[in-house]
């Protein structure tokens, strides 16, 4: 019936002229049609090559066993008994100097766990505090990035006695209190600590989870689990720097890790304020602290700090840090990891160098780190990473000293001990990392 009636209403043939008429189109667009899905095709299967390329595991065969990298790394490191530096410490120009104006280079480790699921640093388990502090001050690293989470600040629970089976004079004791006391123990084994609020909840940071992708989250209404005004993220900065304000080897405090946001750059005015109020405030407690500034686009960009410099009541307590990584590099669609040097260098002076090159303000590189075993892209990325340090000879901080991450217990390939907190893993970055002190 209905096809009948398609036959007969004359329907079918109209239909079918226009479908006609249609591909009348197709000669003219065949051209333009297919070659668009060969340069895609032909995009996306270099892309699958370099990648590719980029995951085998890289030639480490220019570096000396372990026993040399060990004896390499145990030369360079300043004897036990000497300080490693005399507080305070200020900015000069480019560079960092103590009490008696002789330059002060950070060469940091990140220790985390205390902004993490558990509320504690790790390792707190396997061996003591003070044990650790003597393992990374031996590693040749004479300061410490010691991460928090505003959630801990606030709930400052209890924290479970199984993460503190090796520090059993901390069960019982609330989350603050036991990092106070990691805090204490590296700073009694000689250490600076640089304090810094890396995220708002307890957990692995960072990504584009919009509640703790900033300082403050009040913006964005109810949603936040734990939400947070400027105002309480300062009153945390407080609280956490208060129990050290006469120990001479807290050194400064690093307000904020990894701004970001959908709009990138463009977040610098406002970071630059909050933390210009932040400083206020902590510097009413104890006027010596250093106050680091990272950088947004996830620390990446201190570009901002050009035309609105972070301007503080003590100046020259004022310090700049960026973050840097293989899969960094925004505003690019090509990552570090695939950069030449060339490349990778600009983008280093762009970002943050060039404040240090014009001797305006010392930038701090508070993260940076690559796997032990690393694949050609990991290796490519350190390669040049080195070589750029080592050329500008700027301050840093490895991420990171653990051997595991909290959630699920993982193995952390970034770590450079092993799972006793105490035997380093001798590979190529402790040996890079050695001769950026020397
Ligand atoms: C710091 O030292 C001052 C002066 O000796 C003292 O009044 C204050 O209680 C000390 N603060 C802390 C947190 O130890």
């Amino acid at each position: 019936m209905i096809w009948w009636y398609w036959r007969k209403s004359g329907l079918a043939s109209v239909v079918s002229a226009q479908a006609k008429r249609r591909w009348r189109w197709w000669p003219a667009l065949k051209t333009p049609l297919i070659l668009l899905i060969a340069t895609f095709a032909g995009l996306y299967l270099s892309l699958r090559i370099v990648w590719r390329r980029g995951s085998v595991p890289a030639n480490l065969s220019v570096y000396p066993d372990a026993q040399s990298i060990k004896a390499s790394v145990v030369k360079s490191v300043v004897d036990p008994d000497r300080p490693l530096f005399h507080p305070p410490l200020r900015a000069r120009g480019r560079d960092i100097v103590d009490q008696n104006g002789d330059r002060t280079k950070l060469l940091s480790v990140n220790w985390y766990g205390g902004s993490d699921m558990f509320m504690v640093p790790g390792g707190l388990d396997v061996r003591h505090r003070s044990g650790i502090a003597r393992t990374i001050r031996a590693l040749g690293f004479n300061s410490v990035r010691l991460p928090y989470a505003d959630e801990v600040v606030r709930k400052n629970p209890i924290v479970e006695a199984r993460h503190l089976i090796a520090n059993e004079d901390l069960v019982g004791e609330r989350a603050m209190d036991i990092y106070a006391a990691v805090v204490q123990a590296l700073t009694e084994a000689g250490l600076a600590v640089i304090v810094n609020n890396h995220i708002t909840k307890a957990r692995w940071c960072c990504d584009g989870y919009p509640c703790d992708m900033g300082w403050a989250n009040d913006h964005l209404g109810p949603i936040c689990p734990v939400k947070q005004s400027e105002d309480q993220w300062i009153e945390n900065l407080v609280a956490v720097m208060r129990p050290h304000v006469n120990n001479t080897h807290v050194v400064g405090v690093d307000l904020r890790n990894e701004v970001r946001g959908p709009t990138g750059r463009y977040m610098w005015n406002s970071w630059a304020t909050a933390a210009e109020r932040a400083a206020v405030k902590l510097h009413a407690l104890q006027p010596n602290w250093l106050i680091i500034v990272e950088g947004v686009s996830s620390a990446n960009d201190i570009r901002g700090a050009e035309y609105r410099p972070v301007r503080l009541q003590y100046p020259d307590k004022l310090v700049y840090s960026a973050h840097v990584y293989g899969w960094s590099g925004w505003g690019s669609l090509v990552p570090y990891w695939y950069r030449t040097y060339k490349s990778f260098a600009e983008d280093m002076h762009n970002n943050w160098q060039y404040l240090r090159a014009s001797d305006t303000a010392p930038v701090w590189i508070s993260e940076i780190g690559a796997p032990g075993r690393p694949s050609r892209k990991d290796f490519h990325y350190w390669k040049n990473l080195m070589r750029y340090l080592r050329e500008t000879d700027v301050d840093i901080a490895y991420w990171a000293i653990n051997p595991r991450k909290p959630k699920n217990n993982e193995y952390e390939s970034y770590g450079l001990l092993e799972d006793d907190w105490e035997t380093p893993r001798y590979d190529y970055r402790l040996m890079d990392l050695a001769e950026l002190r020397t």
